[in-house]
């Protein structure tokens, strides 16, 4: 059934064609907005002497009872998209007023005022996963507040960090990605309906209206932009993709931290999952997961730009191709973070294997710290530590087993008796700048963040 049927009377149709022309088996999704959609556009219509009040009343009762009969499972699969549905199905409901309502309207407004509608309508779930993961990283570094453990560049042990420090950093990526989030949600608060198929509304449709009664805070600038324009899935699906990435990163992290070799967390039994063949199993599979599903919502943006790519203005049916990523680029996504938030209540740091993880070695800048302290050069003081090193490497030895008097053959400047050089607290504490792995500083970080979260 379409809308257009008349317009070629004799069209013989061929089912392969039909169904790859349709698009109603991936927007049926979109109804609810749809709906909303069409009854604010009913009111406007009334507002402009369109409707009398008795049609406005009988679009407002057959609407409500389309939505019931998709609710209810109506078939919906003879229909040539959401937008045809919900019009013929109206029609079928309540006649003649039905057949006004899509005077001035186009499917190509429709389409991105319902995208729109959804995409805000689904904010808050999101927002509510960023929060709830947030919330679970800072009760983690509060919880394990002491905890030292090797900090990595290259995957190389550099220097000693909080535990605390280390899952912080998360928070504030997840911080940025709501941000990126929020940035995307502003940029496509404009209404979109009153601009027409591309030219504009020749009933004198008042769009603030329109606007208000939608929850947009803005009316749209130019009727072609808007039409043509999907930048603002991208935009989401970007930010998105971002996020998953950073997640990700941690995800990969934390597989590596769980296994024989590092040991500095383990994961709960009821993340875990175990082997068909090798009984003494405990595999990290909902990380792996994670790290690999991080994928998705990049591979749906890119789907996305290779279908917008070289498009004239302004609508094109290409456009139509932009549902499953939409889609299924939200749904995924949230369905990661989801199962991120619970994980990051199922593992349990073990701060004893991450202190005995610490190579002496990684005391080496503490060392040249020492040395420039007491007044040697930098430059110097490092490459007199690097000739310790490479000694102690060549003896077989470890860098905190050289004796006092072993590193003053070096230089006069390491001190006689033992020092803290090589203790992990202090190593911690010497750091002094703000956002540092200080346990003060990590104190801090922690109350910003919360306030952070609170004010969201
Ligand atoms: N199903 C279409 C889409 O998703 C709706 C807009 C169709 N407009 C048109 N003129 N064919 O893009």
């Amino acid at each position: 059934m379409k809308v257009w049927d008349r317009r070629f009377p004799s069209r013989d149709s061929n089912p392969d064609i039909e169904a790859f022309n349709q698009s109603i088996d991936v927007d049926s999704f979109l109804y609810a907005d749809e709906i909303t959609a069409s009854l604010a556009y009913a009111e406007a219509l009334h507002r402009a002497s369109i409707l009398d009040s008795a049609e406005l009343k009988a679009l407002e009762s057959g609407l409500s009872a389309v939505k019931r009969r998709i609710e209810a499972g109506e078939d919906l699969s003879g229909y040539e998209d959401i937008h045809t549905a919900v019009e013929l199905l109206l029609i079928e409901e309540i006649g003649e007023a039905g057949k006004k309502l899509h005077t001035g309207r186009s499917r190509n407004e429709q389409v991105v005022t319902d995208e729109k509608l959804y995409l805000k309508r689904r904010a808050p779930e999101i927002r509510d996963q960023l929060l709830g993961i947030q919330t679970n990283i800072i009760r983690l570094a509060e919880r394990h507040h002491d905890a030292v453990m090797p900090g990595y560049t290259h995957l190389q042990q550099g220097q000693c960090v909080l535990f605390a420090h280390y899952i912080m950093a998360l928070f504030w990526q997840v911080e940025r990605g709501k941000s990126r989030l929020n940035d995307a949600l502003n940029r496509l608060d404009t209404l979109p309906l009153g601009v027409g198929a591309l030219g504009g509304s020749t009933v004198a449709l008042d769009r603030r209206y329109i606007a208000e009664r939608l929850g947009f805070s803005r009316v749209s600038e130019n009727s072609m932009d808007t039409v043509a324009d999907r930048g603002f899935i991208l935009d989401l699906l970007f930010a998105l993709a971002h996020l998953l990435l950073d997640i990700g990163r941690f995800a990969e992290d934390f597989i590596l931290f769980s296994s024989q070799e590092f040991g500095y967390l383990s994961i709960d039994d009821s993340i875990a999952t175990s082997s068909s063949l090798m009984p003494q199993k405990k595999n990290p599979d909902i990380f792996e997961l994670i790290r690999a599903s991080a994928g998705r919502p990049f591979a749906y943006a890119s789907q996305l730009f290779i279908a917008l790519k070289g498009l004239p203005m302004t609508y094109n049916k290409d456009l139509q191709e932009d549902k499953v990523p939409l889609f299924r680029g939200i749904e995924e996504s949230v369905e990661v973070l989801k199962v991120f938030r619970h994980a990051l209540t199922r593992i349990q740091p073990n701060p004893e294997r991450m202190r005995t993880g610490l190579n002496p070695a990684v005391f080496a800048t503490d060392l040249v710290d020492h040395l420039t302290e007491r007044g040697m050069p930098f430059r110097e003081a490092h490459g007199l530590v690097g000739e310790i090193v490479a000694y102690a490497e060549n003896e077989g030895r470890l860098l905190d087993g050289l004796s006092p008097d072993e590193l003053r053959s070096f230089s006069a400047f390491f001190e006689e008796k033992g020092s803290d050089i090589f203790d992990p607290d202090a190593s911690v504490k010497r750091k002094k700048t703000e956002g540092s792995t200080h346990p003060i500083q990590v104190k801090k970080q922690i109350e910003k963040a919360k306030r952070c979260i609170q004010n969201a």
